[in-house]
């Protein structure tokens, strides 16, 4: 990342639209480079955005931010460098990001939220918007109160579209997000248990996710998916256009016929739309991308995107963010997918079935399926059930269940309790204590053929895992 012009803005203009006060710094000093809360990051005429975060503060790295080109800094406290002394850093940036774009009544903004996926369908959805023109959305899983406004302040004058991941951990922060960029296309795909504890249910989920739909304009179109129930439902919480996406559901506007799935399990379908159908081959892996990629491209169709792009587009995009679902082969023809980047019941079922694939497409018949699964977060009184749920799964897919369940640190019990469950379950069952301990059991264990999820949420820092398997420095 780096260097894409912010709309310039003098100080003194930050100052008043922040209500902030500009210290040591000449008022008509101007930024026009990027706005980031990591100094690392900092660059020439850029704002750092000062925030003390758990292990370190920001204010410690003001001069530094300065010393790397850095025109100012915006902080709560004061710096003996030029700043903007603001009371609440989030509350700045979000006003930052409101004034960008006033600033561009041209731009087309899509938010997009649901419990799993929206960063691989904001990647799908940006690689077919940016066919239309210039494009922000940038890679990775920029959707929270920092992450929304610093996307937003990416846009400069040439920005036709704005394609935002949007984020909820409660009631209410999504419909703040829609103040700081209002939406006039917003992309809902499904309600499932990510956050669910701190939610308190997936009623509650569907209550927060349907914020994004609510503040949709009259002249504003709802995309929505129509095999989840609750996700469906939304459509009667919206005054904008609804249009659909699914597979089950026959009605949807947008579909998908004749799924199948490759030796890598890579989706190929047929995409139904009503301008008339195409053959799609993704280059992402695992069947829960499909879904992803007809809300893709139902967003980019109703932006003005011709099949014969969508579905071109679609068959062209990569994966641009990491730690989902990649797949790699090993020379001695071990195939590991890094699924890493974070967990929930949805997303770790879609990933055994992804892995369980890739077992009984392995040249010279089925290989082994192994995973390697560490704990789902945030999940509350639930979580004990949830993971007993997820060994089971685990212990029951494609009937004869994983060869395999390594369950990682502090939810293995459950888990390996869950496939326990399943009497007719041949797999072996292990718990360890970490990532290193993982990677002492399966040294010795694998051999050519045999396939290795690794899978947990955020906080297990699994990646490190899949990295070694492959031979890479974690
Ligand atoms: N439609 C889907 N259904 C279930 N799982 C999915 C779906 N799409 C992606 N996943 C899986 O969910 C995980 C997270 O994907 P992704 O990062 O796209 O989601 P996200 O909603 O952006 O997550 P976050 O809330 O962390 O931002 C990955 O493991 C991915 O393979
Ligand atoms: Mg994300």
């Amino acid at each position: 990342m780096g260097g894409e012009p912010v709309i310039p803005l003098s100080l003194a203009r930050i100052a008043q639209i922040t209500g902030g006060q500009l210290r040591h710094g000449d008022p008509a000093a101007v930024v026009s480079g990027e706005v980031v809360i990591d100094s690392r990051r900092a660059g020439p005429g850029g704002l750092f955005a000062a925030v003390a975060g758990e292990r370190s503060d920001g204010h410690d790295f003001a001069a530094a931010a300065l010393a790397a080109g850095a025109t100012a800094v915006l902080a709560p406290r004061p710096v003996p460098v030029p700043s903007v002394l603001v009371a609440d850093v989030p509350a700045a940036l979000a006003a930052l990001a409101r004034a960008v774009v006033d600033a561009l009544p041209a731009a087309r903004i899509a938010g997009l939220t649901g419990s799993s996926g929206k960063t691989s369908t904001k990647d799908l959805a940006a690689q077919l918007v940016e066919r239309l023109g210039p494009t922000v959305a940038p890679a990775g899983s920029f959707n929270n109160e920092f992450g929304h406004p610093l996307t937003v302040l990416r846009a400069d004058a040439a920005t036709r579209y704005l394609v935002l991941e949007l984020s909820a951990r409660g009631i209410g922060h999504i419909a703040y997000l829609c103040r700081v960029a209002p939406p006039r296309y917003g992309v809902v795909l499904n309600v499932g248990h990510a956050h669910a504890g701190e939610f308190g249910g997936l009623d509650q989920v569907a209550r927060a996710k349907g914020e994004l739909v609510e503040v949709l304009p009259a002249d504003g179109v709802a995309i929505l998916n129509a095999d989840d129930p609750r996700v469906l439902a939304m459509a009667a919480r919206t005054g904008a256009r609804v249009v659909t996406f699914g597979i089950g559901a026959r009605d949807a506007t947008v579909r998908a016929a004749d799924i199948r799935l490759d030796e890598l399990g890579r989706p190929s379908f047929t995409l139904l739309t009503p301008q008339g159908s195409a053959p799609v081959t993704l280059r992402l892996h695992g069947a829960h991308n499909v879904p992803n990629a007809l809300a893709a491209a139902t967003l980019a169709g109703e932006l003005g995107l011709g099949l014969d792009g969508i579905a071109d587009g679609l068959g062209a995009a990569v994966a641009r963010s990491r730690w989902r679902m990649e797949v790699h082969q090993r020379a001695d023809g071990v195939t590991v997918i890094n699924d890493a980047y974070n967990a929930n019941p949805e997303s770790v079922r879609a990933a055994i079935d992804a892995l369980a694939h890739l077992a009984q497409c392995q040249p010279g018949g089925a290989g082994r399926a192994f995973a390697v699964l560490g704990h789902m977060a945030e999940l509350g009184g639930t979580s004990r059930a949830s993971h007993e749920d997820i060994g089971e799964y685990a212990a029951r897919v494609d009937d004869s269940g994983l060869a395999g369940l390594i369950a990682v640190g502090e939810e293995a019990g459950p888990l390996l309790d869950g496939a326990r469950r399943v009497r007719s379950w041949t797999g072996e069952a292990l718990a360890v204590p970490d990532g290193a301990a993982v990677l002492d059991l399966l040294a010795n264990r694998l051999k050519p053929s045999d396939v290795v999820l690794v899978k947990a949420s955020r906080a297990a820092h699994l990646e490190g895992v899949a990295a070694a398997l492959l031979g890479e420095a974690g």
